[in-house]
């Protein structure tokens, strides 16, 4: 298995049972709220990504005790938010949630950072944090052509500020709530829908109190406006709030089992079983793309006691058809959006993504990557602004494709080639260690029904272990 390319040739319908690793916007979430804290925190579950790992070694440049119990398990001791200077820049690799979120904490010290990043990152806009945080009387600036990093930061005294957020973006609130934690007053963030709500949830599960809300329908006041009408979210929360330490373990990344939602939502006869993931309603759109595309999903939320909700996703494969995705829904599933554009063109008829600009400035231009993509493996697409016109049902051809250094691209096209004639080679894979470094192990599990001899398989969580069959 060579480091930097994933072949993969066409699987077969399987069944089976898989667990996925933690979820990335979790495992960010809870290295810096348990750093803010006042005392040791395990985390368990931790996804050994190397985005996460970019924002557990810049809490260690920030003085904070970072003990390594064994994989996927670390304990953090909280500093109460007294870090120290760092001596040398922050790296933030490709991660933009380590270096936007990070630049809601350090807006507040009493010290000098820089943020930097890897090429990718280095082109990423940064102005989404930098406005809500100057508001706040931050005093920072990006290096970086039109306001791309290095992001400089000369922390100092915040005031709270009611903010608007022009997109529903994450990452964007999640800094201005964590500028807010450090202070005075009441800061609120609304968003025109909502996004991940994991920062809100798990600063409550920390014990820091703050509020988030549906808002009315807009323009309507009278006796017949409703709450929760308008898809408007509004996180008010009080600064100075000290954050408690607790042990908290990390639920599954939903957004990594999209792949394999999707590897066994798009082939008949497939019944895939997802234990132990994240089904925080902010995230499971997914899953109702996948019920629109036909595929027969059953959700189980098992238990919630951190905050987040945790279960089971139990999908059987149908011959998908295609939906149109935009609106409040694309926040929900920003991150699943190239896998979807595979089913898409797995589905008969018209599949459709639009109001998904956002897409242009991830970790590449997603729309432009999955357009070139799925072109070189025969499929129809026209590209506009904000998304694509994907027309499903050709015969997917094996290609050699390029990652373009995206993690969710080189992922989402290792799922198209389960479906391709011939041969798939995925390029310059490193990317995928950002978010699921065992991708290629489950991969394999897939692809491995292909050369079963008879029978069903079971495969159960983890890797390989196939009970009943000579893998056994
Ligand atoms: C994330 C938020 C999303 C998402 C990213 C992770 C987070 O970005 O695409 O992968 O953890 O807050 P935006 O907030 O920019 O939409």
């Amino acid at each position: 298995m060579s480091e930097d390319q994933i072949k993969v040739r066409r699987g077969v319908p399987f069944e089976g049972e898989i667990t996925v690793p933690g979820d990335k916007s979790i495992s960010h979430r809870a290295v810096m709220l348990a750093s803010l804290s006042n005392g040791p925190c395990k985390i368990s579950n931790f996804l050994e990504g190397e985005d996460c790992r970019s924002t557990l070694s810049v809490m260690e440049q920030l003085g904070v005790k970072v003990e390594r119990e064994s994989d996927g398990e670390v304990t953090i001791h909280g500093c109460g938010g007294n870090f120290q200077a760092p001596r040398a820049d922050l790296d933030c690799g490709n991660s933009g949630t380590t270096m936007r979120l990070l630049s809601g904490i350090l807006a507040a010290q009493p010290f000098h950072s820089r943020l930097v990043g890897d090429p990718s990152l280095s082109k990423r806009p940064m102005r989404r944090v930098i406005e809500p945080l100057a508001l706040m009387g931050a005093n920072l600036h990006a290096e970086g052509d039109g306001g791309a990093p290095p992001l400089v930061v000369e922390g100092g005294s915040l005031k709270a500020i009611a903010y608007e957020t022009p997109v529903a973006s994450a990452q964007v609130k999640s800094a201005v709530l964590f500028a807010g934690l450090f202070a005075e007053g009441i800061t609120t963030v609304t968003e025109p829908s909502a996004s991940r709500d994991h920062t809100e949830r798990m600063m409550n599960y920390f014990l820091v109190k703050l509020r988030r809300e549906q808002l009315k329908d807009a323009g309507n006041e009278g006796p017949a406006a409703r709450v929760g009408t308008s898809p408007k979210i509004r996180v008010t929360l009080a600064g100075r709030q000290k954050v408690e330490s607790r042990d908290f373990k990390v639920p599954g990344d939903i957004s990594s089992a999209a792949f394999w939602l999707v590897a066994a939502g798009a082939r008949p006869g497939s019944r895939l079983l997802v234990k132990d993931v994240g089904l925080n309603p902010t995230r499971t759109g997914i899953l109702a793309v996948l019920v629109r595309m036909g595929v027969k999903v059953r959700e189980v939320v098992e238990i919630s006691d951190q905050g987040e909700p945790v279960g089971l996703v139990d999908i059987r494969g149908a011959a998908l058809h295609g939906t149109t995705i935009g609106g409040a829904e694309i926040a929900n599933v920003i991150d699943e959006l190239p896998v979807i554009a595979v089913a898409g063109a797995l589905a008969q008829g018209i599949t459709i993504i639009r109001d998904a600009a956002e897409l242009r400035v991830k970790e590449t231009d997603r729309i432009a990557a999955i357009a070139s993509n799925l072109r070189a493996m025969g499929v129809t697409v026209e590209e506009s602004p904000d998304g694509m016109r994907i027309t499903g049902g050709a015969k997917l051809k094996g290609a050699k494709l390029p990652s373009f250094g995206d993690h969710r691209i080189a992922m989402a096209f290792a799922v198209a080639g389960l479906f391709a004639s011939g041969k798939t080679v995925i390029e310059n894979t490193a990317c995928v260690k950002t978010s699921y470094p065992d991708f290629e192990k489950t991969l394999k599990i897939f692809q491995k029904g292909a050369s079963r001899p008879r029978g069903s398989v079971r495969v159960f969580s983890g890797v390989g272990r196939l009970p009943g069959t000579a893998e056994g």
